[in-house]
Order: C-alpha cells, then structure tokens, then sequence
C-alpha cells in the first residue's frame, strides 16, 4: 500500500477543467454562493477551448429569420437521429440566452454595422426545418471565438471568488461504497504534494479524447482525463464509436482551419480545380455538415482526384475574397494557414484533410449534466454527486454527428444547467461528506504503480503504436476487417499497460509520469471507441461503416455504452431519448417534424 499525505480542502463543489464549460460551470456554481474551486491541469486561459475558431450557435435572428426550433431541427438532423430529444430542445432554446448572457459578461463578440452580435453561416444551419436557405446563426468574434469566451469567463469567475488551482492534475474520483461521489485526489505539479479535494458535488469538465489518434486538431493535453477516472469507476462510457473529422485541418500539421473560412465564401478544389462539393450536396455544397464533408473529401482522394505531390490531400480557396474580409473576419486563420502550410491565403489555396477533432461520445449524462449510470430497470439513473459537462460529457445533443459551432454553445448552455441543477441539489447547510478511505488508497496505488513502473515499453512508446492504431483502423471509413483489427490491435496495446517504463521517479514536474497516467486515461476512451465501432453494424452520422453503408433505425437507433476494465471492453445498450421538452401545442417542435428520414444535402 502506498503512503502519501495529503492536504485536505473542503468545497461545496469542484470543477475539474477550466475550459468553456468548466469555467461557465465554476462561474455559475461561485454566483451562486457556494463555495466552489476549480482544479486544472494547465492555465485555464490555455485550455483547449482557446483553440475554438469560428463561433456559437444561437437563433438570435441577427442576419435573417431564426428560430430555437429550425436550431432544434438541425440539430436533431445533424445528430442522425441519435441525439436525446429533451437535451437537443434544452440546446437550442436556452442557446440565446446563454449567448446574451455571455456578452454581458463582456465577450467581444464581432459586430454588425447596427451593433449587433455578428452571425455567420456554418455547416448544416438552416432555415424552416431545413427546407429553406443556409441560415447566419454562428455568433462569432472574428475567428477567435474560443479565446474570446474563455478570457472572460475566466475574469468573471475570479470576480465571484471561485478558488482556482492552476497546474493540479486530478487523478482519480473519491467514491463511497454505495456508489456516491465525494471528491477527487489530485497532484500538484509544481511541487509534487498530493490534495485531496472533499466536495458535495464534482463537475467534471475535462475535455475530449482527440490524442488518441495521431492527428488531431486537439491540444496535446486532450487525453480524456474525465473518461479515464470514470471507467476506472466501473461506470460506462457512452457512443465511443463516434469521432468527427473536421474536413480542414492543415494537411500534415493538423491544425484547424475555421469552418468559417466557408462560412465567409470559401470553397474546396480537387486536382481538377473542381468545386466537387457541388456534385455531392447540390443545395449545401461546402457547408454541409463535417461528417459528409469529410466522406466526400476522402473519396475525391481515394478516386485519384487528391491535390499535391501525392494526391494525398484537397485545396481550401479563400484567395477569392477580398483582403479586408479576410483581415476583419479571419485574422487567425490566415496566420496559421501562413506558420503552418506557408501559405498567404490572399494568393495561394491552403492544402487540407479531414483531421479529428471532436468526440461525439463521452460521460453519458442527462441534460442537467448529471451523470448517468443507466440499468436494466432505470435507463436514467444517475451517480449522486458526480456531474459532467462539455466534450468530456455527453447529455447527448450531438449523437452521431456534431454541428459545426454546436460545441462552444453545448459548452456553455451545458455548464450553465450543470450550475444550475448543482444549485438546487447541493445543501450547503449540511457537512461535507466523511470520505471514504479505501478509495483515496486505491488511487495513490496507481499513481504509485506508474510511477515506479520498471517494464519494457515506453510511454511515448506505447502512446505512437495507440494512435497509429486507431488512426488507420477507426477512420472516416471504417470497414469489418479494419475494425476487427483494430480491436485485436488495441486490445494487445492496451495489454501492454502491464509492461510499461517511467524513467523519472520524482514528483515535482514529472512530465514522463504525466503522460503516462494521461495514457492511463487515454487507453480506456480508445478501447470502448474502437470495440463499439466494431460493434456498431451500420452506418450513422461520423461511423460510415462500408459493409453496412446504410442507418438501421430498427436496430441500432441506441445509446453505446462501454464499460472498460483494463484491456477487457463490455458493451451494452440504451434508449435514445425521443420525447421533446415541450409538445406543439406549447410551443415545442411537432414529434412528426422530427421523426427519422433520411438525410440529404
Ligand atoms: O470550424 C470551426 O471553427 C470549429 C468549430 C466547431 O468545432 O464547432
């Protein structure tokens, strides 16, 4: 048994994250007196969501006719029917306010020439139910959305006294033996010491999973920390299988290139010059949603019609638009396209690819962000304390297929409710709870385990043949013989956990130590990704699966869920959620409107 001491600290909750949705949870929990701190394993101003570019949804009706229920449509269509109904109305009809909410908290949104927020056109938006026109519903503040928000989040929860903990890495959750969540243990970096953090109530807002692959448009420090320390819980992981490819990542770099940039007019070439988009979605062209962007840039390549040297990627034009709209609305992306491609988008193509950069599954949770440990009898039973948010989360509103700038408003609608329902839940009254013991010495076993690990396999090592792995096997395209090996693959390198090498034993800046328990969590959210594609026999939103080219609602309209213990991945399923929030009659979407087609473009 290992022995670390440790320092206590009480809260009536704790937010482990300080991206988007972590910071809209703190700020929201700290407004509302309770005493509230945020843990984050890097500087919250540097956490992901600084990266988000081209903007948030909401039907503010700024730049034509809108509506929360065309959002809902569009959503529940973008989803391919495998989005929860309540958590996708919740969306759209709180997004409004979530985003005025935000400019008076002093997000320097862009500006119409009337002084109104500036909306964009983004993927899939529409108007009448996807009958009518693209739809500018993407409030943007130039193409630095993401950084916008979070600075100011940031601001307004330090002027609500949230306590922030900058640099601490949360290890494991702290759960009572019936099953309620207590706190979480985490690792000061800077000086080694070891915290345990007593809370009636744990928000986990942790981020996605996108360093499981090899390319992504995901920080390094995107490894599915919140899914880790839930599967090592013995709680599931849900619809795993789902991964979007971004269709414009920089080719080879992998950063982001905006939605946006076509949002402003930009369109995409093959070696022919050929606008091909036109010949696959006549009505949305290039501003159809990602996951069939992204299919028809990979068949443009696959049929010999790929730009460049090898044929091996696809052109973005913008050099078309005029410099000042290029310099007002995508200052951002014409420096990367510049650092990272070499390329000055006023006269030259940026070369792209269809990169990951969102997982659709994650947490599953309700749309309170409470979450969710469903069985047999109770399909919504939920884990007492314990809530998450964000792309760590899945309430679920995006399903199959997320909707561009449909993150940064789940981000914040989501943080906000998670404040909310905390709010109502939590008495602060009562003491905190007596913690459970066992729990804390299993988690500094593991940490010590790692730490002193002396096998054969490198962390780095071990990290490159995972991503590898998953990048070839759970592609855009996805096939049974590549599945199959992917999870013969996976689970061979999942077993190799047990062989692992750490070099550095200390505990002040270890970043070997680091990366290995971030590979700790990053196995799990990989495993239960590849077994439930594997699993999945049909094609649905981001999971094209060319055995099974077409969706079976009969079949597989279900929530994944994927417990993952050790290299060992079980599968089980759940309902999707098909009943709105609010009938027609009260003002709500009608059940017909939204009853599965298919979907064209
Ligand atoms: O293309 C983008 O700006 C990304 C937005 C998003 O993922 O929502």
């Amino acid at each position: 048994m290992a022995a670390y001491e440790y320092e206590t600290h009480t809260y009536d909750a704790i937010v482990v994250g300080a991206g988007g949705a972590g910071l809209r949870a703190t700020l929201g929990l700290a407004e509302q007196g309770l005493r509230t701190a945020c843990i984050t394993k890097v500087f919250p101003t540097r956490s992901h969501t600084v990266a988000a570019q081209g903007g948030i949804a909401a039907s503010l009706g700024n730049m034509g006719p809108d509506s929360w229920q065309w959002h809902m449509y569009d959503t529940v269509k973008g989803s391919d029917w495998l989005g929860d109904t309540d958590a996708m109305e919740y969306l759209a009809r709180e997004a409004p306010k979530a985003v005025y909410e935000l400019e008076h908290y002093g997000v320097p949104f862009s500006r119409t020439e009337e002084g109104k927020i500036y909306q964009r056109p983004f993927g899939g938006h529409t108007t009448e139910f996807g009958e009518g026109p693209a739809v500018q519903r993407t409030c943007a503040a130039a193409d630095r959305t993401g950084h916008a928000i979070l600075h100011t989040l940031y601001g307004q929860s330090l002027k609500q006294k949230a306590e922030f903990y900058i640099e601490y890495f949360a290890l494991d959750l702290i759960m009572s033996d019936d099953g309620i969540c207590q706190g979480v243990i985490a690792w000061k970096l800077d000086d080694g010491t070891m915290h345990v953090f007593n809370a009636k109530m744990v928000v986990l807002a942790t981020g996605g999973y996108g360093r499981a692959y090899f390319s992504a448009t995901s920080a390094h420090t995107c490894t599915g920390d919140g899914g880790g320390m839930v599967a090592r819980q013995g709680l599931p992981l849900q619809d795993m299988e789902f991964v979007q490819f971004h269709p414009t990542g920089i080719y080879g770099a992998g950063c982001l290139i905006t939605e946006g940039a076509r949002g402003e007019g930009g369109y995409l070439t093959n070696s022919e010059g050929e606008r091909f988009m036109e010949r696959y979605a006549p009505n949305y062209k290039d501003l159809a949603p990602r996951d069939y962007v992204s299919r028809c840039m990979t068949m443009e390549i696959r049929e010999g019609r790929g730009v460049g040297a090898n044929s091996d990627h696809i052109h973005l034009n913008l050099n078309h638009l005029p410099k000042e709209a290029l310099a007002e609305r995508l200052p951002g992306i014409s420096e990367s396209a510049k650092i990272f491609a070499g390329v000055d988008v006023t006269k030259e193509p940026i070369p792209v690819l269809p990169t990951v950069h969102y997982n659709m599954g994650g947490i599953p949770t309700n749309y309170h962000g409470e979450v969710l440990n469903p069985t047999g009898e109770n399909p919504t039973a939920i884990v007492p304390g314990l809530m998450a948010v964000g792309e760590a989360g899945c309430a679920s509103v995006h399903g199959a297929n997320r909707l561009g700038s449909n993150s940064l408003i789940d981000l914040v609608v989501f943080g906000r409710a998670a404040a909310i329902r905390a709010g109502q839940v939590v008495d602060r009254k009562a003491a905190n709870p007596v913690l459970n013991k066992t729990s804390i010495t299993a988690s500094f076993d593991r940490f010590d385990r790692l730490r002193h690990a002396s096998g054969n396999v490198g962390t780095a090592e071990l990290r490159l043949e995972m991503q590898k792995a998953m990048q070839a096997d759970a592609a855009v395209f996805r096939t049974d013989k590549t599945l199959a090996e992917g999870v013969a693959q996976m689970t061979a390198i999942a077993g190799k956990m047990d062989d692992l090498k750490v070099t550095d034993r200390s505990l002040v800046w270890n970043s070997d130590l680091m990366e290995t328990l971030e590979l700790d969590n990053l196995m799990p959210n990989a495993l239960a990704t590849i077994v439930g594609a594997e699993a999945r026999k049909e094609s649905r939103g981001a999971h094209a699966h060319e055995d099974y080219p077409d969706r079976d609602d009969a079949n597989w309209r279900v929530h994944t869920l994927a417990h993952v213990d050790g290299a060992k991945t079980t599968l089980s399923y759940r309902p999707v959620i098909t009943k709105a929030l609010t009938t027609e009659a009260e003002g709500g979407i009608s059940e017909e409107r939204i009853k599965p087609k298919v979907r064209t473009f």
